[in-house]
C-alpha cells in the first residue's frame, strides 16, 4: 500500500453516478466498462521515467504521428484484482506480470519499467478505484497495464518518448458462457508468429495477426482459433490469447513447450506448478495436431483446456479444421479441468490457503 504513493492521485475523477455503476456492476461482460481512474508515467531518454500519477480516465491526447500509430510500437500486460470475502482486494503474482512486461520490452526496444513502478500502479489505481472491484463469484477488476511509443516521429527507429498507462475493468467471465466448453478451429492457412518473431512477448501486433482467423473461425460456428507452428504446420502453439493444455486418460498433463513464439502464460505456469507439487506426470513438450487428434479419438486423451488470465481455465469441447471434427472425450468438462479450475480460482478467491506467496494484497 505504501508503494501507491509512487502515483499520486492528481486529479480526482467526477465518479460514475449510482446508476451508470449499477449498470456496470450488476451486469459485468469483459472489457466494455471502464473504472473512472487510470494510471500512467512517462519515459523519455533524458528524464528517464517521471510524472507518475493517477488521474481521471478519459481520452488521451496524442500527436497523429505517434510512432505507436504507425509501427505498432507498444506491449501490454493482463492481470485481476480479487475481492475476498473479508472485503480485502488482491492479486495474482504480479512480480511475474511484471517480469513479463519487461521482457516484452526488450524485444520491442521499449524502456523497461521498474518491478516497484509497475507494482505500485496497481495499488495506486485499486486504492482510487477500489469500489469497482466487484465481489460476485467468478468476478474481478481486470488490470490492462500497457505502454506505447508516442514519439511524433515517422522515421522506423524506438521512439524517444513512451508513455505507460494502467486501466481498469470490472468484469465476469471472458467467455459468455462461463466454464463451458470452448469450439476450437485449428488454423492451417494463418500463422500468428515465425521463428525470431515476436511470439513470446506480449505486444498488439501478435493480437492482430490473430483476429482474421478468428473472425473466420468465429463465422465456421467457433469460439477461438489454434495456432499452429509456422516453421513447419504440425505442432499446437497457442489459442489467439491463450495457451493451451492436453490431458490424457493415464493422468499425464502436456503443454506446447516454450519454444520463443508462444507466450509464457502465468496461468499456465501456475497449473504446472500446481499439477507437478500434486504428484501428477507433466510436460512442456511438441504437440504435433496429427498425434493429437489421433489420441482424442482413440480416448488416449480425454481433456483438453485453454488458460490465460482473462480466460482462467476453459475446458475445450470440440477441436476442428478442415479435414477433420473431433470432440474431446464426451464434449464436457473433464475431472482433471474442473479440479484445476477450482483449485486456482479458491487460491485466487482467498478460499484456499495461498500456500506459494502467488497473492499479493493491493
Ligand atoms: C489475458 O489477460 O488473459 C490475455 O491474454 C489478454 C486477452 C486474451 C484478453
Amino acid at each position: 500500500a505504501d508503494l501507491a504513493t509512487r502515483f499520486p492521485l492528481t486529479a480526482n475523477a467526477a465518479p460514475a453516478g449510482e446508476d451508470a455503476y449499477s449498470a456496470v456492476m450488476d451486469n459485468l461482460s469483459f472489457g466494455v466498462s471502464f473504472t473512472d481512474h487510470m494510471a500512467r508515467a512517462t519515459w523519455t531518454p533524458r528524464e528517464g521515467w517521471h510524472g507518475h500519477r493517477v488521474e481521471a480516465f478519459g481520452p488521451l491526447t496524442l500527436s497523429p504521428a505517434a510512432a505507436v500509430l504507425h509501427y505498432g510500437q507498444e506491449i501490454f500486460e493482463g492481470l485481476k484484482a480479487y475481492r475476498h470475502a473479508d472485503g480485502s482486494v488482491w492479486t495474482f503474482r504480479p512480480g511475474f506480470n511484471a517480469a513479463r512486461f519487461n521482457a516484452s520490452a526488450r524485444r520491442l526496444a521499449m524502456p523497461e519499467l521498474p518491478e516497484e513502478d509497475f507494482v505500485a500502479s496497481l495499488a495506486a489505481l485499486v486504492a482510487a478505484d477500489a469500489r469497482w472491484v466487484p465481489s460476485v463469484p467468478g468476478s474481478s477488476l481486470y488490470l490492462r497495464p500497457f505502454a506505447i511509443a508516442t514519439e511524433p516521429f515517422l522515421g522506423v527507429r524506438s521512439a524517444h518518448q513512451v508513455e505507460y498507462l494502467l486501466i481498469a475493468s470490472p468484469v465476469g467471465p471472458y467467455f459468455a458462457h462461463g466454464f463451458e466448453p470452448v469450439a476450437i478451429w485449428v488454423a492451417e492457412d494463418y500463422h500468428r508468429v515465425g521463428p525470431g518473431g515476436m511470439g513470446a512477448a506480449k505486444t498488439g501486433g501478435n493480437y492482430a495477426a490473430s483476429l482474421l482467423p478468428q473472425q473466420e473461425a468465429y463465422e465456421k460456428g467457433f469460439e477461438q482459433v489454434c495456432f499452429l507452428d509456422a516453421a513447419t504446420g504440425t505442432h499446437l502453439e497457442e489459442l489467439g490469447g491463450m495457451n493451451v493444455f492436453a490431458v490424457g486418460a493415464d493422468g499425464t498433463v502436456r503443454t506446447p513447450s516454450l519454444t520463443g513464439t508462444i507466450l509464457e502464460g502465468g496461468t499456465r505456469g501456475s497449473i504446472l506448478q500446481l499439477l507437478r507439487e500434486s504428484g501428477r506426470k507433466v510436460s512442456e513438450e511438441t504437440i504435433n495436431l496429427a498425434e493429437l487428434l489421433e489420441q482424442i479419438r482413440s480416448g488416449e486423451v480425454s481433456e483438453m483446456f485453454a488458460c490465460g488470465t482473462a480466460a482462467v481455465i476453459t475446458p475445450i469441447g470440440r477441436l476442428a479444421g478442415s479435414g477433420f471434427d473431433v470432440t474431446v472425450a464426451d464434449g464436457r468438462p473433464g475431472a482433471v479441468t474442473s479440479g484445476l479450475y477450482a483449485e486456482l480460482t479458491d487460491i485466487q478467491y482467498g478460499v484456499r490457503p495461498d500456500t506459494h506467496d502467488w497473492m499479493y494484497r493491493l
